[in-house]
């Protein structure tokens, strides 16, 4: 298959980049600096990107590619710190400026294919602070920034653009992608993610063909497509197991077992609920909250596995981003503490069978939904592993647990007959040890506070807060205090990620 590679400069939107790209039907790949000239040479690859990232050119140890890629003949587009590498790499001048962040507006000063369908003017998302001053020799400025600075050059097939096309605030920025791969690069328009279920079957059956498979479900969409695949691909030697923590929001584990059940996954549920209660009874730390999960987890699965004399091999819904990021740690362990199957013990001698390690969410999605998976399971909420444990701030207890588990679902129902539900990242409630005083009735009570965190979101990596209309946060308020007696002030949550993070500990 065709591809295009993008060059892993340590920027946080490598993967944004690289969705992108397989956003418009071509398949990409995150390379390494350090591979990317071997990479390069293979026949299928037919364009290079080059990511931004935090270093400057001139520092010492900054990443660096082989000047070997620049001579193959195969388009290059470096973006931000890949535009300022180009240059520097020809025989251009970087130097440091005052930087421009943020939306920026961008004159075109010569007409270029990657440019179709771009006005002489346009607004660009830049995040920068060294800048090209010289282009190397024999490169064209095709466009500056209202500063002054060069937003994009060319020379021959090698691009670079000093804004970044792949954020949404780049408003034509797609279209610049889809200039750069159609129109100069001429990739083949073949990735389509449903289409591989076949071969994922298939693999699946060929790698797990010596003993059984264990899934462990959780009611995440990775988690409930891999156990279907292992299903198709081995039949009756997948195991799917449920660990209930009694950390799951309310009917939870019941939609989690009928679902897979409707689609023919037998599943062992493990009650486990009150040896993960007790321990994390009087618990604050979150980080502790999260090891005990972690650590009962493994525990409760290991002995479920125990009872499956042949099980031979552990299907995990490890998805691509994880893969890049433990492949780019040289040496580190590939296996992450992943979600549920965090920290399984040394011993426990499963081999590992990853049927999504190619896919992002987005794409993973798309095979759930043409394996016939209902629509609130392809759009379900991602949930933390360690659950609603690590919504509760301050000492867990079993009073807050249940405060947050009805708030919730009074979140969720809210925000569905709304019909915002499927539009935000995440919604729910959160409960910590601060008291409001409260007049129910006539008489005056102390009561929790509950802050309601809904944000939108494309990867979690950063968060807005949802601009809810009032009327909607008026019901949710409503319903928190009068159907949750213990509760007499219900908050809204209106900072983004960062400085904030999604969940509350
Ligand atoms: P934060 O709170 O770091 O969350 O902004 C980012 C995303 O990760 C989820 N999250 C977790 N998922 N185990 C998980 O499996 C965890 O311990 C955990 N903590 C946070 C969070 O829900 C959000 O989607």
């Amino acid at each position: 298959m065709e591809k295009a590679l993008v060059v892993n400069f340590g920027g946080q939107y490598v993967h944004l980049i690289t969705r992108r790209v397989r956003e418009r039907g071509v398949y990409a790949e995150v390379v390494q600096p350090e591979d990317v000239e071997a990479a390069a040479e293979a026949p299928d690859v037919k364009a290079i990107i080059l990511s931004g990232g935090p270093s400057s050119v001139y520092q010492e140890g900054a990443p660096d590619v082989s000047d070997k890629i620049f001579h193959l003949g195969k388009p290059i587009l470096g973006i931000c710190y890949g535009h300022q590498l180009i240059a520097r790499k020809l025989g251009g001048v970087v130097m440091r400026g005052k930087g421009e962040y943020g939306r920026t507006l961008m004159r075109l000063l010569e007409r270029d294919p990657v440019f179709d369908g771009w006005n002489a003017e346009e607004v660009v998302w830049m995040s920068h602070g060294d800048y090209v001053k010289e282009p190397p020799p024999g490169f064209v400025v095709l466009a500056v920034s209202e500063n002054g600075y060069i937003a994009a050059m060319r020379k021959g097939h090698i691009y670079g653009v000093q804004f970044h096309p792949e954020v949404s605030h780049t408003a034509k920025g797609g279209l610049l992608l889809e200039n750069f791969l159609r129109k100069v690069a001429r990739i083949a328009s073949t990735w389509r993610p449903e289409e591989q279920i076949r071969r994922l079957v298939e693999d699946v059956r060929r790698k797990a063909a010596g003993g059984d498979v264990i899934v462990g479900v959780s009611g995440g969409i990775d988690s409930t497509v891999t156990a279907l695949l292992v299903h198709m691909a081995v039949g009756e030697r997948a195991h799917a197991i449920f660990v209930d923590h009694g950390l799951f929001r309310e009917g939870e584990p019941q939609q989690v077992v009928s679902l897979l059940t409707s689609l023919g996954v037998k599943v062992q549920v493990v009650d486990a609920r009150e040896r993960f209660l007790k321990r994390l009874e009087g618990v604050s730390d979150c980080e502790e909250k999260r090891r005990i999960v972690g650590e009962i987890f493994a525990e409760v699965f290991a002995e479920a596995v125990s009872k499956i004399p042949n099980a031979k091999y552990l299907a995990q819904g490890t998805l691509y981003p994880d893969v890049v990021e433990s492949g780019a740690v040289k040496g580190a362990d590939r296996i992450k503490s992943h979600h549920n199957v965090g920290g399984l013990p040394p011993w426990f001698k499963l081999e590992l069978v990853e049927p999504l390690r190619e896919f992002y969410k987005d794409e993973v999605r798309r095979i759930a939904k043409a394996l016939g998976l209902p629509e609130e399971a392809v759009h379900r909420h991602p949930f933390p592993g360690p659950g609603l444990a690590v919504r509760i701030i301050g000492p867990f207890t079993r009073e807050k647990l249940e405060i947050v588990r009805k708030a919730t679902k009074i979140v969720e129902e809210e925000l569905e007959r709304a019909g915002l539900l499927r539009k935000v990242w995440q919604a729910f409630a959160t409960v910590g040890d601060d008291k409001w005083v409260g007049v129910k009735g006539d008489k005056r009570s102390v009561g929790y506070i509950v802050a309601v965190r809904i944000v939108e979101s494309e990867d979690a990596m950063t968060a807005d807060w949802a601009r809810l209309p009032y009327e909607v946060l008026e019901r949710i308020s409503a319903r928190i205090t009068s159907e949750i007696p213990q509760v007499t002030m219900v908050t809204y949550a209106i900072t983004t990620k960062p400085p904030s993070t999604i969940e509350p500990c």
